[in-house]
């Protein structure tokens, strides 16, 4: 039977084939942080766009891309919100361009913009992750205070969600007085890093760095919006992470990754050779 056996080492994916077929990929990389979805927020503009990110997401061997439209309470219900989300998934999935895409699979999700009385909000579920019980928030982007720190915690042991601070890299800088930073990194939750901190400056890579060897709880988002100035960039954010601290942070990242994932509805974009 080994004589069958082909091990391909693509970057950081181990592929097994039996023949032709894949039996084993010892990496599933997961987008945790997207704005692919047509036409919601500041996001992907058009399913032309889309359909330019899903390829892209494609070449760089991601497996799954969530979707994370930014949520605003103070804009939106989330009934309208989920209408809205809906309306731009299903055009998605109608689109025979994109199915043509192949890979990745998409599941949809909310990037919870923090506000007062989240922690009680009963509502707060509909946004997670659909399928899971995983909360991407976006927190203030000024000095944190007690009543920050309780909500965060209240989403977690009131409301019994799994939260993910969205490109955690990116609060430090207002935050003066680190105290109540350092009690929130201290809460059982995850965080989420943006692929391009990895990449444009040092002093943020540094930053990235560090966090990545100080929270074993950690993922990779590219937070990509469009083709031009906020693109797919996991696979090179990936590669400078393997570089720096080894392959086995990827594993630890995707592992991650795939626990939260459990459950969660995870919509296919099946090959369609004749619209490709
Ligand atoms: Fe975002």
């Amino acid at each position: 039977m080994a004589d069958f056996l082909q091990i391909v080492r693509d970057k950081h994916t181990i592929t097994v084939y039996n023949k032709d077929m894949i039996v084993e990929r010892a990496e599933h990389i997961v987008d945790f942080h997207t704005h692919v979805l047509p036409g919601i927020d500041d996001g992907s503009r058009d399913l032309t766009e889309t359909r330019g990110l899903l390829q892209e997401e494609s070449q760089q061997n991601v497996d799954c891309v969530i979707a994370t439209p930014h949520f605003y309470a103070d804009r939106f219900s989330v009934e309208e919100f989920l209408k809205r989300r809906q309306r731009a998934l299903q055009s998605v999935l109608d689109d025979s361009k994109i199915t043509a895409v192949g890979r990745p699979s998409l599941c949809v999700g909310a990037e919870v913009y923090f506000f007062p009385g989240m922690g009680r909000a009963e509502k707060l579920r509909s946004l997670c992750i659909e399928g899971t019980d995983v909360i991407l928030i976006e927190m203030p982007f000024v000095q944190w205070t007690e009543d920050v720190l309780r909500e965060v915690r209240e989403v977690i042991s009131r409301q019994k969600l799994q939260v993910v601070l969205a490109h955690v890299e990116r609060y430090p800088q207002f935050q003066k007085d680190q105290r109540i930073w350092r009690q929130v990194m201290d809460l059982p939750l995850t965080i989420q890093m943006n692929g391009g901190s990895f990449i444009k400056d040092r002093r943020r890579r540094r930053m990235c760095l560090q966090l990545l060897r100080e929270h074993e709880r950690a993922l990779l988002g590219s937070d990509c919006h469009n083709l031009s100035s906020r693109v797919p960039n996991l696979e090179e954010a990936r590669r400078v992470i393997a570089k720096k601290l080894g392959d086995g942070v990827l594993e630890r990242i995707d592992q991650i990754a795939r626990e939260l994932l459990k459950g969660a509805t995870e919509m296919m974009l099946e090959q369609d050779d004749e619209t490709s």
